[in-house]
């Protein structure tokens, strides 16, 4: 049995063997043809922190594949109110097929998998989010930016982390930029480093947007002020000054480059309006690619428990 917690558990090819399925789940869906690849399975769904994609994806997602998802706030079930998550897992990995956790701490994640009896799917943490990277992989992919140089602008979060293992492991090239104080964890850095050593990728960190973004065929970036640090927001928005995706930015990046964000998006702070508006659409197919990235790592980890 395999956990989805960090995207540097897995091979290239496993990584690959997934995006594969949802290529092939997505051809299906969109033709409306839904196989039952996942026939009576329930998906527990336990969500520390608010989300719109994340539930809404695997929800509908594991609907489409014939079986059911169970929303479980932590403000309804008993580990908001001081069950530990050791018995939490002991106890839903008894009942559910598989689940999917958005918390806080990474350890938090690792703990739940550590006892579930099920695999276990990381649906952001405060250091990853690689169901996102997953779903942003497939989506340069279906662009025609097989072998992509991207741009990521702005904190050095769970996404900017995931984005480091992505690219690490499918072997492209990533250039980070954030502000100081604001770099990427230096751990997660340098197990990127050396993956991207084994893989073919390449990775740069700086400081300055506009060195990242020129010539890039991929610009993202993501909120600079994540779920658990609201308190934070003025000094983060002073700090982050000069980082925002704009059209004088972007222009900077190859005449067809796309632009991604994970979303939700805040205009006027970590992309203009203006940049949002011009590449909806392929923010909205990086959007909508949750729901068949997630099918093809959910029908990934079913066979793999049955190997
Ligand atoms: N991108 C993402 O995970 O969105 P939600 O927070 O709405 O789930
Ligand atoms: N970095 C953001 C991502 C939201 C999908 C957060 O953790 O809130």
């Amino acid at each position: 049995m395999r956990h989805f917690l960090t995207l540097s558990d897995f091979t290239q090819s496993e990584l690959q063997e997934m995006i594969e399925l949802a290529k092939t789940i997505k051809t299906q869906t969109k033709k409306r043809e839904f196989v039952p690849y996942l026939k009576n399975q329930t998906l527990a769904m336990i969500f520390e922190k608010s989300s719109t994609r994340t539930r809404v994806s695997f929800e509908t997602g594991i609907y489409q594949l014939g079986g059911t998802g169970l929303f479980l706030s932590s403000r309804d079930i008993q580990l908001g109110r001081g069950e530990p998550m050791k018995d939490t897992a002991r106890v839903i990995s008894r009942m559910v097929d598989m689940v999917m956790i958005r918390t806080f701490e990474q350890s938090k994640l690792e703990e739940f998998a550590k006892y579930s009896k099920v695999p276990v799917i990381n649906g952001l943490t405060d250091s990853f989010h690689p169901v996102q990277l997953m779903t942003d992989y497939l989506t340069m992919l279906e662009f025609g930016k097989t072998k992509p140089t991207v741009a990521y602008i702005g904190d050095g979060n769970n996404m900017a982390h995931s984005w480091l293992y992505l690219a690490a492991i499918m072997g492209f090239e990533l250039r980070v930029a954030t502000p100081k104080g604001y770099e990427c964890n230096k751990d997660i850095v340098a197990k990127a480093q050396e993956l991207a050593k084994e893989y073919g990728g390449k990775i740069s960190i700086g400081y300055d947007p506009k060195e990242a973004v020129t010539g890039v065929d991929v610009v993202t970036t993501d909120t600079w002020v994540s779920m658990g640090q609201e308190q934070e927001k003025a000094k983060r928005v002073a700090d982050f000054k000069g980082f925002m995706v704009d059209t004088e930015l972007f222009s900077l990046a190859k005449s067809d480059a796309i632009f991604l964000h994970c979303l939700p998006a805040y205009r006027g702070y970590e992309v203009s309006e203006e940049i949002f508006e011009a590449h909806a659409n392929e923010i909205f197919t990086e959007a909508e690619n949750r729901l068949h990235a997630q099918k093809g790592i959910m029908v990934w980890l079913d066979r793999a428990r049955d190997k």
